[in-house]
Parts: structure tokens; C-alpha cells; sequence
């Protein structure tokens, strides 16, 4: 309500809910009023199937007591809480508000638990089996869809378990590509390459560093071509993890394995995103939930 420029409809809506419930008031009112009677017989004159007759007896008690407290309720309820258009209510309430105070109180319970964690190495919080059950349910609600729930990832989403990384496997690393989010860009490179041919040779020359199954003849026409994927992958083509390049010697594939799939690469490029959770936890359970990550690779965590 409050996005509107002006007060009319905030008026109008209150307006409408004002009169509904006087209306209701005044619809009570005057059905006790009204006097419908046309025979002396306290019937009002109608007669159905011989001799069902129409009483008219006045409404009951509880049932005119019921109506008014509803209207009542109704009316105290449209002062204390948001409801007559722009009227914030005199508690104040919201359902953000409401949430916010939940969210706070939360934090307030588990923060003497990171406080503990926070005192302790990475390396300890990685080996703590309280911090790792926390980590996995944590990784299991905000990372599995990406990840799995095995953390082993899939096509386009990086295995986590593998100690091969893509932005480095360091605690340091690790906290950054959670707190901060990860954007690889592999451009398209087709035409800095040559012709389609030229992009089956260099693809070739690619299988060849994993020792992949390829075509030598082709690789070795393809092996200068590679002078313009060096300067992201690494003369060796062992990548650069400063700017996400993958390692193309490890036989580790993150957009599938074989031709097809690396001169669809060159071909298309792409653009792969590990959206940011700054700001979705606090700094301390992101240290434990890096822990968590870490262990996966370096403590044989990984089931
Ligand atoms: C500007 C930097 C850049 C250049 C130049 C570049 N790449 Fe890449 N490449 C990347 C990045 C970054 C990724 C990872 C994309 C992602 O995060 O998913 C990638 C991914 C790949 C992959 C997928 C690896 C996998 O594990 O599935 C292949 C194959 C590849 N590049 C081959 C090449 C070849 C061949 C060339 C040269 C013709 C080249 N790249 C040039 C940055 C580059
Ligand atoms: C929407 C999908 C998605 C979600 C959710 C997601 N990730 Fe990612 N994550 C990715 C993708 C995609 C990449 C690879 C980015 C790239 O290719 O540059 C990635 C990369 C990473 C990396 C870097 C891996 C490396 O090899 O350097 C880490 C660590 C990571 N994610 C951890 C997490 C954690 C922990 C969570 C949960 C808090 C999470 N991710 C949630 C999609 C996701």
C-alpha cells in the first residue's frame, strides 16, 4: 500500500471495510426493527403445503450476541494490526518484523555454538564432528541442488570431493568462493582459432595433455593453436585458478568428456555462476561450513 503515490486508495480501501462493517451493524439493527407481521397470530401471513405456517419470532440471543462480538473483534483487530488500507496498526506488527525477531532470536541461540568454532582452527573445526553435522546440514539445504548431496557435484557444477579446484582448495579459497560466489568465463574462441578444422585439431591436442584417447596427427597440428587458450589455461594447460581456468591435464571434466565436448567449448563459451552467499549466512557459519567442504578432500570426509 505504502508504494502508492498518493493516500486515494489507501482511503478508498479503508473507506470500503468501514462501511462494510457498519453496514453489517445497521443489516442487525434493522432486521430487529422491521415488522413483517400481517396476521395477529405472531405468523407473518405465509402458509406453504396447507398449514406450514411462517413464524416471525425475533432472532435469537446468542446468535445477535455472536454477530456483534464478530464485528467487534473485526473492529479491534483493524486497530491494533495493518488492514484499513495504509494504517500501520497501533502495535506496529508485520510479518517482517515477525520474521526478523525469529531470525534474530536463532542466531542469539546457536552464537555461544560458533563462538566455540571460532576459537578453533580451521583445521579443528574441519575434525570436529559437531561442526561437521552442522556443515552437512547446512551443505544439504543451500548446496545440494548445485552440488549433490554427496557434494560430487555434475555436469557444469564442480565435484567437491576430488581435491581438484577449480579457485583453490584452500580454507582461505573455499571461504571466498562461498562468501563471494564464483563467475568462470570461457570465452568463445572459435575465430581466434581458425577454421573448424583448426578447432577439431586444437581439441584434439587438449585430449592429449589428460593423455585421453585423440587423434596424435591432429593434436600436433592443433598444439600451436593452443597459444591463444594459454594465456587463461597455462602454457602446460594445467589452468589458472586466480580466474577459474580448469585444469585440462586431469582428466577431470566439468562440462563432459571427449571431442564433442571441448569444440563445444571453443565453439559456445560459457558462463558458469556459483551465485554469492554472503549474504545468506553469517561469517561464522560460513567458516564452518567451508570446514565442512574442505574435509570432504582432505579428510577423507567424503562418503
Ligand atoms: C579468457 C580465458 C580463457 C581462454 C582464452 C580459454 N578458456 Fe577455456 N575455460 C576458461 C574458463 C574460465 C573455463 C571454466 C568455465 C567454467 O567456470 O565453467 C574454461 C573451460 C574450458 C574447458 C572445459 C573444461 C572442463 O573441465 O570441462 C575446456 C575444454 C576449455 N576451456 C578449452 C579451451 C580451449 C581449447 C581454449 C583455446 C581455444 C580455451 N579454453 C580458451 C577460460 C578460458
Ligand atoms: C545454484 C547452484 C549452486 C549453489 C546453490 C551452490 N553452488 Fe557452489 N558452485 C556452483 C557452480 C556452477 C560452481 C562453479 C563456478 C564456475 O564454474 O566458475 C560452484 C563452485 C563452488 C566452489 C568452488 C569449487 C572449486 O573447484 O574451486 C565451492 C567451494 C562451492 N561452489 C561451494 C558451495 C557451497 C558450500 C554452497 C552452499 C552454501 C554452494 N557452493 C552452493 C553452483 C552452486
Amino acid at each position: 500500500m505504502s508504494d502508492f503515490t498518493s493516500s486515494f486508495w489507501s482511503m478508498y480501501v479503508a473507506g470500503i471495510t468501514i462501511f462494510s462493517l457498519s453496514a453489517c451493524l445497521l443489516l442487525l439493527w434493522f432486521s430487529g426493527k422491521a415488522r413483517a407481521m400481517t396476521a395477529n397470530d405472531n405468523t407473518t401471513g405465509h402458509v406453504w403445503d396447507g398449514d406450514l405456517r411462517e413464524m416471525n419470532n425475533p432472532l435469537p440471543r446468542w446468535w445477535v450476541g455472536l454477530f456483534i462480538i464478530t464485528v467487534l473483534f473485526g473492529a479491534v483487530y483493524l486497530y491494533l494490526y495493518p488492514g484499513l488500507g495504509s494504517y500501520a496498526g497501533k502495535t506496529g506488527w508485520t510479518s517482517k518484523g515477525q520474521l526478523d525477531a525469529e531470525v534474530a532470536k536463532g542466531n542469539a541461540e546457536v552464537a555461544p555454538l560458533y563462538a566455540k568454532f571460532a576459537n578453533m582452527g580451521f583445521e579443528d573445526v574441519a575434525k570436529d564432528p559437531q561442526a561437521h553435522a552442522i556443515g552437512e546440514r547446512l551443505f544439504m539445504n543451500n548446496c545440494s541442488q548445485c552440488h549433490g548431496s554427496d557434494a560430487r557435484g555434475g555436469k557444469g557444477f564442480p565435484n567437491l570431493t576430488d581435491n581438484d579446484w577449480l579457485y583453490g582448495g584452500k580454507p582461505e579459497n573455499i571461504i571466498e568462493s562461498i562468501t563471494k560466489g564464483r563467475i568462470g568465463q570461457m570465452p568463445v574462441m572459435a575465430a581466434a582459432v581458425g577454421s573448424s578444422d583448426d578447432v577439431k585439431n586444437v581439441a584434439n591436442y587438449v585430449l592429449s595433455l589428460s593423455g585421453s584417447p585423440h587423434d596424435s596427427v591432429r593434436a600436433n597440428l592443433g598444439k600451436p593453436k593452443f597459444a591463444v587458450c594459454s594465456a587463461c589455461h597455462g602454457a602446460d594447460g594445467k589452468g589458472n585458478q586466480t580466474i577459474g581456468a580448469p585444469n585440462l591435464t586431469d582428466n577431470i571434466w566439468l562440462h563432459g568428456y571427449g571431442e564433442a565436448a571441448i569444440i563445444n567449448m571453443v565453439n559456445n563459451g560459457k558462463v558458469n555462476q556459483m551465485p554469492a552467499q554472503g549474504a545468506k549466512f553469517s561469517e561464522a557459519q560460513i567458516r564452518v561450513l567451508a570446514a565442512y567442504v574442505w574435509s570432504l578432500s582432505n579428510l577423507g570426509a567424503a562418503k
